[in-house]
């Protein structure tokens, strides 16, 4: 498939987009500074923080997976059967997650949870975290996934 180009410029902080490349959703979430903090503290709770396990372009592997930090790029489909995960942007209770909920994606089929940076929770069906597609910045706004 053709790589597909991305136009991030109207999304604001906290907001997420949706563009399809080679069938798949890809989301991009304009993390702020906030979810960007809330990245950090729960390392020991996901099954594999450092993405060693996880599909992801070498250029991304860091606690953000990502190269402009605010900014993730995600494949939507969960790594355990392929159901798409739904938004659970806010941290806490409201989510419906518990009080330490840092933020991220419930998978409804089977419950998988995977915070702002697409890294699974430990004990979860899904093995891995959700993947990155290759990607890069063409401007400050401009972005081309594939
Ligand atoms: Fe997502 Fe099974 S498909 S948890």
């Amino acid at each position: 498939g053709a790589p597909v180009e991305a136009d991030v410029g109207k999304l604001q902080p906290g907001e997420m987009m949706t563009v399809e490349w080679r069938g798949k959703p890809v989301w991009i979430l304009r993390r702020t500074p906030e979810m960007l903090a809330g990245l950090a503290g729960h390392e020991d709770r996901l099954a594999d923080p450092g993405s060693a396990d996880s599909l992801q372009p070498d250029y991304t592997v860091s606690r953000h997976r990502s190269i402009n930090d605010e900014y993730l790029v995600v494949i939507g489909i969960c790594t355990h059967l392929g159901c798409s995960p739904s938004e659970k942007l806010q941290p806490g209770k409201a989510s419906g997650l518990g009080e330490d909920w840092p933020g991220g994606f419930l998978c409804p089929c089977h419950g998988s949870i995977f915070d702002l940076a697409g890294r699974v929770f430990r004990h979860q069906p899904a093995p891995t975290n959700l993947e990155i597609p290759p990607h890069k910045w063409l401007s400050a706004t401009k972005l081309l996934i594939g």
